[in-house]
């Protein structure tokens, strides 16, 4: 395959803009004066699942005025391709203690719950002040384990979508907007 063949074949793989850059960035605002309000002045601390919401997390950030910390965690669920393996694990955990933290997690889509059922109870388990959950997407027709996030900006069907963070084999998380991955292409 030369050079071209790989650029069309790269391109072809984005199949239909699902959620604008701007859809997005209006529901952030949103979500950052509803989380203003909830904890209305009480410094949070945002967790945030990697890789997928890295960029999640970088605008949700930028959109709250409660003093707010960060922290990562990586956890993963899907090994290659559209598959998930059904396995969750933590691959790096916080580098914080969480006791008596309000503890907000920033998801990027939930699809079977496998990955966040497991995240709350270890992160419960810790005794945090409270916790909440929000995620960008979330694909409840695809749920195997009984899960429910706090906040939730965008309800999809079943697709499989990249950009805005999530990745397709690593590749496509630099898009600004959530797109249908073309499965066919
Ligand atoms: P769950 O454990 O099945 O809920 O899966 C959650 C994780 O699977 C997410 O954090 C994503 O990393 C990944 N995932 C699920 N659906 C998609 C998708 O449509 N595109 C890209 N990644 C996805
Ligand atoms: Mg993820």
């Amino acid at each position: 395959m030369n050079q071209n063949e790989l650029i069309t074949g790269y391109k072809n793989k984005i199949k239909r803009v699902l959620i604008s850059q701007e859809e997005i960035q209006a529901a952030i605002q949103k979500a950052g004066k509803a989380i203003d309000e909830i904890y209305d002045g009480r410094p949070i601390l945002l967790v945030s699942i990697l890789k997928g919401a890295f960029v999640f997390m970088a605008d949700v950030c930028r959109a709250v005025n409660v003093p707010c910390e960060i922290a990562f965690m990586c956890a993963k669920s899907y090994y290659a391709g559209t598959q998930s393996s059904g396995v969750v694990k933590i691959t790096m955990d916080l580098d914080r203690d969480i006791t008596d933290c309000h503890v907000v997690i920033i998801e990027d889509i939930i699809d079977t719950g496998r990955t966040l059922n497991d995240i709350v109870k270890v992160l419960k388990s810790r005794n945090p002040a409270s916790l909440r959950v929000i995620t960008l997407l979330d694909k409840p027709s695809r749920r195997v384990v009984d899960f429910k996030a706090d906040l939730s900006l965008f309800t999809i069907p079943d697709l499989f979508v990249i950009g805005y963070g999530l990745d397709c084999g690593e590749l496509y998380r630099n898009l600004p907007y959530i797109a249908e991955y073309n499965t066919d292409a």
